[in-house]
């Protein structure tokens, strides 16, 4: 467990390092975290000199956290992000959002790389999410369990809501004028590291999910907590596979190579979505 003494001793450490002031939290998923390229101005921070903050092991996960300007905001890009799968605790999945609200944010832009589940997705896609299933929260696998701090959050968090509407109507609108196609669904969380098999793909499926992945969720419960506003988005890298004894199977490289198509599709709908930010 941690305290609000260790979310802000790395709140300091980041910003005595910098002279903006950040507003906007982003985490890159799996292939994505070229996008902090885009930014100016930028300051590096390897998590490692960070206390407190989980590295990132997985393979395209960079691991640095990217201050610097884009489009007119200031925003703190993740390259990389702690899975519970790697072996961290919930409470340490979540630590990056909570430093970031210590900072100030008042946002949070999540994105991953999802497979596909609804049957209209095809690779290259990307996905609002609109809603989510999350699995191992609903188990028990929650940040928000133990004690409650209330200068954190409430104890008991309404999730009606989870995705912000504002901001859901302003990427559906931006990605509609740049001609990028954007579905809107839900997306399914699972501790993985293993992907699903196709009987638990045909299950997803008939329970409304459209997207699989193995993260966001437990990040947008701890941004909603601390009343942060979230955006999220998936690009489906996959298409998850229902079938037994397919030819197929889903790798983690095809993960990273649908990155290339996604990243200039994710970079164009959130740098105008940036550049004329509601508040
Ligand atoms: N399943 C779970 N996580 C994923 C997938 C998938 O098919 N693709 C990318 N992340």
């Amino acid at each position: 467990m941690f305290t609000s003494d260790d979310y802000q001793a790395a709140a300091k450490s980041i910003r005595d390092r910098l002279t903006l002031q950040p507003q906007i939290g982003m985490v890159l998923g799996s292939g994505l975290g070229k996008l902090a390229e885009e930014l100016s101005a930028r300051t590096v921070i390897p998590y490692a000199e960070i206390p407190g903050w989980p590295p990132s092991t997985v393979h395209g996960h960079r691991g640095n956290l990217v201050i610097g300007r884009l489009e007119g905001q200031v925003a703190a890009v993740m390259q990389g992000r702690a899975h519970f799968y790697e072996g961290y605790s919930m409470p340490q999945v979540a630590f990056p959002i909570r430093v970031m609200k210590a900072l100030g944010m008042h946002t949070v832009i999540l994105t991953n790389a999802a497979g596909g589940i609804n049957k209209a997705y095809q690779v290259g896609d990307l996905m609002l999410l609109e809603d989510h299933i999350n699995l191992p929260g609903m188990v028990g696998a929650n940040p928000l369990m133990g004690p409650n701090d209330e200068a954190l959050g409430i104890r008991f968090v309404g999730l009606a809501q989870a995705y912000d509407r504002r901001l859901r109507e302003r990427a559906t609108l931006v990605a509609a004028r740049l001609g990028i196609p954007l579905h809107s669904g839900v997306y399914c969380s699972l501790s993985g590291p293993a992907f699903e098999t196709p009987a638990e793909i045909r299950m997803l499926r008939a329970w409304g999910a459209d997207a699989v992945g193995m993260s966001t969720t437990h990040e947008a419960l701890a941004a909603r907590h601390g009343g942060m506003r979230v955006l999220a988005i998936s690009g489906i890298t996959n298409c998850a596979i229902d079938q037994v004894d397919s030819d197929l199977e889903t790798n983690h490289e095809e993960v990273l190579e649908a990155g290339a198509v996604i990243v200039p599709r994710l970079t164009a709908i959130l740098k105008d979505l940036l550049n004329d930010f509601p508040t």
